[in-house]
């Protein structure tokens, strides 16, 4: 009830102003009197329309206002002084905002390298530790004094402790020793995991100490091993698992059975780069309603058109913009607006008396979902710019890539 309400205001403003919008300051002709196109859309839209012709209005009314201002001064006294008036009321509506898991990158590791364990481990390259050889003389980790980290060899290749029942009598001893539970991610950091010795057809039939166990960039873990609970047990290198020393640095170890293992490629890291800076070439006067800066300066990841002026938001997350103006010597009220998806939602504004002239920049920061739609609009006034000046301008950049 209520919107029509409003509505039938916002129409009867617009009768009683249209008057004095043709024919005057700027360039009053171009206005698009779009609110009737609205007509399909939902109401809220609707509204918006009608609330950005209001707000058009407005300024219009303070341009004419100021002049008569202006002419009044020029003709009582020729005093110069310069103000800048603060202060324009807006009715903004922010974009659609969700509440949406934002991945952070996460390097920040790097920072603890002499702490992790990832670059102090002891290389431990035993060849009857493998779970394809049984030898004669049975070994005990038991006698072993364990120190510290340790990352498994087999003559020079990479591998890792089986995740699955080792058979009685190989690496080396009578009951082999595996990780009972799956290695940790990346992201885990480090994990504790349980420890079982299999002896007569019972895969736990020893429950040894838990180790820790941590994932390394360059596919690789290092184990925190501890002495055995008792003899003859033996930690396990799984030799099937020498592919995975081998896979790239795009590429993940995976196994179905545990049993044979393969390099398989990760998904595509979210880290699209996007970038843009444009300028408009020259001065602008009157309403536009999509200023198009020609002028592009920056442009990584396309997502900026300069042939419309609009920026389309090619990922979900969280981009920040910004725009600027310089106040034409006109001395009039000068409006440039950010709108995303249709909404109106920051001000870059501008007033000073003439001749002088000042300059406004404005940043907003917001989450996107993929496809929005930025632009900047003047509602009103005057701005200068010249084709190397870049005082009429516009950029932005994606902070935060959210998941897909
Ligand atoms: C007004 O617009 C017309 C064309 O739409 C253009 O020729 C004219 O220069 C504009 N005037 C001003 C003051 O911008
Ligand atoms: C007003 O300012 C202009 C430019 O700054 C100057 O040329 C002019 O003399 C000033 N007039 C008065 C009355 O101060
Ligand atoms: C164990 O596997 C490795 C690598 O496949 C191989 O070189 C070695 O000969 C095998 N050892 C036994 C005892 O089968
Ligand atoms: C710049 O724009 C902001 C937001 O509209 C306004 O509060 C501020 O007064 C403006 N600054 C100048 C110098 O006009």
């Amino acid at each position: 009830m209520q919107c029509f309400q409003m509505i039938a205001l916002a129409v009867a403003v617009f009768a009683m102003l249209s008057p004095y919008t043709v024919g005057s300051v700027g360039n009053a002709s171009s206005v698009e009197f779009n609110i009737w196109k609205f007509e399909d859309q939902p109401l809220v839209m609707q509204l918006a329309a009608v609330y950005k012709e209001m707000e058009h209005f407005k300024c219009e009314q303070t341009n004419i206002r100021q002049q008569l201002e202006a002419l009044n001064q020029m003709l009582t006294s020729p005093k110069n002084e310069t103000t800048t008036e603060i202060g324009s009321t807006s009715l903004v509506y922010p974009p659609n905002h969700g509440e949406e898991d934002i991945v952070w990158s996460s390097e920040e590791e790097d920072s603890m390298r002499p702490f992790d364990p990832c670059f102090r481990y002891t290389v431990l390259d035993q060849p009857w530790r493998a779970t394809n050889t049984s030898i004669k003389n049975k070994m005990c980790d038991r006698n072993v004094k364990w120190r510290g980290w340790y990352r498994l060899f087999y003559k020079g290749n990479s591998l890792q402790m089986p995740e699955r029942c080792v058979p009685m009598n190989k690496c080396g001893t009578h009951a082999p020793m595996w990780l009972a539970g799956p290695h940790p991610k990346r992201r885990d950091g480090i994990v504790t995991r349980k420890v079982c010795g299999h002896w007569n057809k019972n895969c736990c039939a020893f429950k040894s100490t838990p180790i820790k166990v941590k994932k390394c960039q360059g596919n690789y873990y290092v184990y925190k091993f501890t002495k055995p609970s008792t003899c003859h047990l033996a930690y396990c290198a799984d030799i099937n698992t020498i592919v995975c020393g081998k896979c790239r640095k795009s590429e993940t170890c995976v196994s179905r059975d545990n049993i044979n293992w393969r390099c398989k490629k990760k998904p595509r890291p979210l880290k699209r780069k996007v970038h843009f800076f444009a300028s408009y070439p020259g001065p602008i006067s009157g309403k536009v309603n999509r200023i198009k800066y020609r002028t592009v300066l920056v442009n990584v990841g396309r997502a900026f058109n300069r042939r419309t002026g609009v920026f389309r938001a090619p990922v979900k997350g969280v981009y920040q913009f910004f725009f600027s103006t310089q106040s034409g010597k006109h001395g009039v009220k000068t409006d440039l607006w950010l709108v995303i998806n249709g909404y109106w939602v920051a001000v870059s504004h501008t007033k000073i008396r003439s001749p002088s002239t000042v300059g406004n920049l404005s940043t907003y920061m917001t989450f996107l979902r993929r496809g929005s739609l930025v632009y900047v609009s003047q509602d009103c006034g005057s701005s200068w710019a010249t084709a190397s000046s870049n005082t009429i301008t516009f950029g932005g950049s994606l902070l935060v890539q959210s998941k897909r």
